[in-house]
């Protein structure tokens, strides 16, 4: 079985993605008799190319890496947007991963609604569209009978997603507590052990870990998208980012970290959800966590989360949070759960 993809920006995920179909290509055909067939690639900054007979993604990465675009590939097409390659391409599915804008969801909802449009699943990292309009694009998924992939959207390649919505959202998710952005994490971290904060931002983005706007990581609104995905994809709680009762850690001073060090304790940036007043409550914030606590030993860009459940107890994912390789394996984890939904269907 073969799946044409296009890719809607290929920054470290795109990348990332790429090099997991360049190294891992062989091996996925015979584990799974499934081959990922790269047949576009739009990227703002890097262009755009388009072959239905297929691109190779060695030659893509290398294009990237030694010119800084596409120039260089052979291709039928070029110069198309992400709502033209979303249109027109040959894919059968969309890999959508322009940058995120937890704000407006844009450029990538358009993108998202043109490809289902189109007849093409789709398969995200992104967490503005799903956090801002998940119900909108999954119906409209469900109703032309196509598949919306979203695993990457909350702790990359860890499967905190699908293994909540298929696996243990029949045992009543109650409650979420987690520590849901790598950055985040990797900053406290670092600082923790005598870094400054610049430095460790800075760390974090070379690491690929950060946004391209690092402001959406430091001030919690990723960690709030993540929650809020989560509310609505594992709770059934139809909540939105103005619903989450948010603070970053922007504002933690060496002295802070330091006096939670002295008193046995160290900073998290905890996002949760819990039942309130017949609704759920979803908050992001700095926390002074004992060491004895669960996510107190989770760091560096690792992340955790613990679903509270009825029937279960408590059942908790540690793995990491973000990163190119990472993210770029929730897409082939989305496309794999993609192929065995089509077989199950005998399609
Ligand atoms: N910027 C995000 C993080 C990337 O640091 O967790 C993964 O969503």
């Amino acid at each position: 079985m073969e799946y044409r993809l296009a890719l809607i920006g290929f920054g470290n995920v795109g990348q990332g993605f790429t090099e997991i179909l360049r190294d891992h290509g062989p091996r996925l055909l015979e584990q799974f008799g499934v081959r990922f067939r790269i047949v576009g690639v739009s990227d703002q900054l890097k262009g755009s190319v388009h072959d239905p007979a297929g691109l190779e993604p060695g030659e893509l990465l290398d294009a990237v890496r030694l010119a800084g675009n596409f120039g260089g590939v052979q291709a039928v097409d070029r110069g198309w947007d992400g709502l033209e390659m979303a249109r027109r391409s040959a894919a059968d599915v969309v890999v959508e991963l322009s940058y995120t804008d937890l704000e407006t969801g844009e450029p990538a909802t358009g993108h998202i609604r043109a490809a289902l449009e189109a007849g093409k699943s789709v398969v995200t990292t992104n967490k503005g569209p799903i956090a801002l309009h998940y119900a909108e694009l999954s119906e409209l998924a469900a109703e032309r009978g196509l598949e919306l992939g979203v695993e990457g959207t909350v702790m990359s390649g860890t499967p905190a997603v699908l293994n909540g919505m298929n696996l243990l959202r029949a045992a009543g998710i109650e409650r979420v507590q987690g520590i849901l952005n790598g950055t985040c994490n990797y900053i406290l971290t670092r600082m923790e052990e005598g870094s400054t904060y610049e430095d460790a931002l800075r760390e974090a983005q070379e690491n690929g870990y950060a946004e391209a706007d690092p402001t959406g990581d430091v001030e919690g609104f990723d960690a709030a998208g993540k929650v809020v995905i989560l509310a609505n994809l594992l709770m059934g709680a139809p909540i939105g980012m103005e619903d989450v009762d948010r603070t970053g850690i922007s504002a933690l001073t060496p002295a802070d970290i330091e006096a939670a060090r002295d008193a046995g304790e160290r900073w998290k940036l905890i996002g949760a959800l819990e039942p309130r007043d017949g609704g759920v409550y979803a908050s992001v914030r700095p926390e002074r966590v004992p060491l004895s606590h669960p996510l107190a030993s989770v760091s560096g860009a690792t992340n955790a989360v613990t679903y509270s459940t009825e029937l279960l107890g408590d059942v908790t994912l540690v793995g990491p949070g973000a990163g190119r390789l990472e993210t770029g394996y929730a897409v082939l984890v989305d496309l794999l759960e993609i192929q065995r939904t089509a077989a199950r269907r005998g399609a």
